[in-house]
C-alpha cells in the first residue's frame, strides 16, 4: 500500500499547471463517443478515473486513439452505434463514471453491468436508478449500491420532469444523458446550483437545451455534433495549491496557470475570500465552453467564518482542503449543510476529523459538517500518522497541512491520488514541498 511522508516545509515558490478537469474529461469521452464523426480532445486528464471511462467507451465499441497521453481522438459511432460490452464495465474508483454511464446505458437496446472498486461498491446508486426507472428504464442496484445492472431498453424511454432531492451534477447528468434518447422533453430541477459542464458540452454538440434558474430542459436531438475541445485545468486539483499558496507562498505568490473557473465550481474562491485570502485572477479567457484564468495566490492571514450554505454545492469537492485552511485560520470556521461529504470516496467528515485529531486541531463533528478551531501562524500542527482511507482528496489535503506542521506527517493509503491527480507529488516538490511517496 502506498504512503506519503510530508516533512515540514517553510516556503513555496514558482508556477504550476494542474492537469485537466476530471468532470469535463469524463463527459468529453461519453458525448464524443455518441456524436457523429471524429472529435479531438486536448488537455485530457490521463488519470485512473478518466481512463476507466475511456476503456468502457472502447468496450462499448468506440474507437479511441491517444496520440499523446493527454490528446485523445474519438471516432464517434453516433447516438445508436454503441454495442454491448463483452463483460462487466469496471469503473474503478469513479463515481462520476458509474452514475453517468448508468444514464447513458439505460437507454441502449442491450444489457450492461457496472462494477467498481471497494469504495465505489459502497456508494449510493439509487439516486440515479430511481429517476431512470421512472423514465421506463430497467436499472437494478443491490440494496441501493453497485453492481448496477441495466436491462436492454425494450422501447424508447419517456421524458421526465424530475425534482432532484440532492443538488447532484452526477444525477442531473445521468438523467440528461438518458433524456437524449427519450420520446419527449426532459426537465430536471435541482434544489441548488450544481456544476453545469454537461449542459455546456451538450450545447456545444448542438443539443437544444435551456437552463431556466435551477431547471434544465433538454429536447432529444437527432444527432450530436462531433467536438474539438481543450479541457481546462481542474479547479479541484488547483484547490490544493491555492490553499498551499495561502499558507506558504513566497513574496511573489504562487502562480497557477490555466485553471478552469466555471462559476459552478469556484465556491472555494468565494469562501477563502471571506476568510481573508488574497488571490489575483489574471488573463481571464474562454477555453471552448468554459472560462479559464491564471491565479496568483499570495500568503494570507486567514480568519474563521461560517461558510454560507448556498456555497456548499459550489465547493463540494474542496472541503477536505478547506478544513486544512480553516485549521490555520484565526478563530473558528463552521461548515453546515454538507451531508453529501459523507457519501464521497470516503466519509470525508469522519476521515478528515480523524486526521485533524492526530494533528492536534480542535474540532467538533456535526452531522452535516464540522466546526474547526483554527491554530493561526505560530501554533504548528503536531506531526503523526493519518489515514486517507483510500480517498485521494483527503490524502492530498494532509500533504498540504505539512506547511504548518512541526514534525513529519505520514499519510497512509494514497495510491488513489492517481485517480484524479497524476503527477501530484512531482508538482508539489517542484513548488517546494518535501513530499515523498513510499
Ligand atoms: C461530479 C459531481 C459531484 C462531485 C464529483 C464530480 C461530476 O458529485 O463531487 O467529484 O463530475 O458531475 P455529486 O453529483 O454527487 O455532487
Amino acid at each position: 500500500m502506498a504512503d506519503f511522508t510530508a516533512r515540514p516545509t517553510a516556503r513555496l515558490r514558482g508556477a504550476a499547471m494542474v492537469p485537466g478537469d476530471k468532470s469535463i474529461s469524463h463527459r468529453s469521452l461519453m458525448l464524443s463517443g455518441i456524436a457523429t464523426g471524429r472529435s479531438e480532445i486536448a488537455g485530457f486528464l490521463a488519470s485512473e478515473d478518466c481512463l476507466a471511462t475511456l476503456n468502457a467507451m472502447r468496450a462499448l465499441g468506440v474507437q479511441i486513439e491517444r496520440p499523446t497521453p493527454t490528446d485523445v481522438v474519438v471516432h464517434g459511432v453516433g447516438m445508436h452505434g454503441l454495442r454491448a460490452a463483452a463483460q462487466a464495465l469496471d469503473m474503478g474508483n469513479a463515481g462520476t463514471a458509474m452514475r453517468l454511464f448508468t444514464g447513458l446505458l439505460a437507454a441502449q437496446p442491450f444489457a450492461s453491468r457496472l462494477i467498481g472498486d471497494a469504495s465505489l461498491m459502497k456508494r449510493p446508486m439509487e439516486r440515479v436508478a430511481g429517476p431512470l426507472r421512472a423514465m421506463g428504464a430497467d436499472v437494478r442496484t443491490q440494496d441501493g449500491r453497485p453492481p448496477v445492472d441495466i436491462g436492454a431498453a425494450a422501447r424508447r424511454l419517456r421524458g421526465i420532469e424530475y425534482p432532484m432531492p440532492v443538488p447532484s451534477a452526477q444525477v442531473k447528468s445521468a438523467i440528461l444523458l438518458a433524456g437524449l434518447y427519450a420520446d419527449g422533453v426532459t426537465r430536471v430541477t435541482s434544489p441548488a446550483v450544481s456544476r453545469d459542464h454537461s449542459e455546456r458540452m451538450l450545447l456545444s454538440c448542438g443539443v437544444r437545451l435551456q437552463t431556466e434558474g435551477l431547471q434544465t430542459v433538454l429536447h432529444p436531438p437527432q444527432r450530436l455534433n462531433a467536438q474539438r475541445l481543450t479541457v481546462p485545468g481542474d479547479f479541484s486539483s488547483a484547490a490544493f495549491f491555492i490553499v498551499a499558496g495561502l499558507l506558504g507562498a513566497d513574496a511573489d505568490g504562487l502562480l497557477l496557470r490555466n485553471v478552469g473557473l466555471n462559476p459552478t465550481r469556484t465556491g472555494l474562491l468565494e469562501i477563502l475570500g471571506r476568510m481573508g485570502a488574497r488571490i489575483d485572477i489574471e488573463s481571464r479567457r474562454e477555453s471552448g465552453a468554459e472560462p479559464v484564468a491564471d491565479l496568483r495566490v499570495h500568503a494570507s492571514a486567514l480568519r474563521g467564518i461560517e461558510v454560507p450554505p448556498q456555497l456548499v454545492p459550489l465547493a463540494i469537492d474542496e472541503f477536505p482542503v478547506l478544513f486544512i485552511a480553516a485549521a490555520c485560520a484565526e478563530g473558528s470556521t463552521v461548515v453546515r449543510g454538507a451531508e453529501e461529504l459523507r457519501v464521497k470516496e470516503s466519509d470525508r467528515i469522519a476521515t478528515m476529523a480523524a486526521g485533524l485529531s492526530t494533528l492536534g486541531v480542535s474540532h467538533e463533528v456535526l452531522p452535516d459538517g464540522m466546526r474547526i478551531e483554527g491554530r493561526p501562524q505560530g501554533a504548528a500542527f503536531a506531526g503523526g500518522a493519518v489515514d486517507s482511507h483510500g480517498d485521494h482528496r483527503v490524502a492530498m489535503s494532509f500533504a498540504i497541512a505539512s506547511l504548518r506542521a512541526a514534525a513529519p506527517i505520514g499519510i497512509r493509503d494514497v495510491a488513489n491520488v492517481a485517480t484524479s491527480f497524476p503527477g501530484f507529488v512531482g508538482l508539489a516538490r517542484a513548488l517546494g514541498f518535501d513530499l515523498v511517496e513510499t
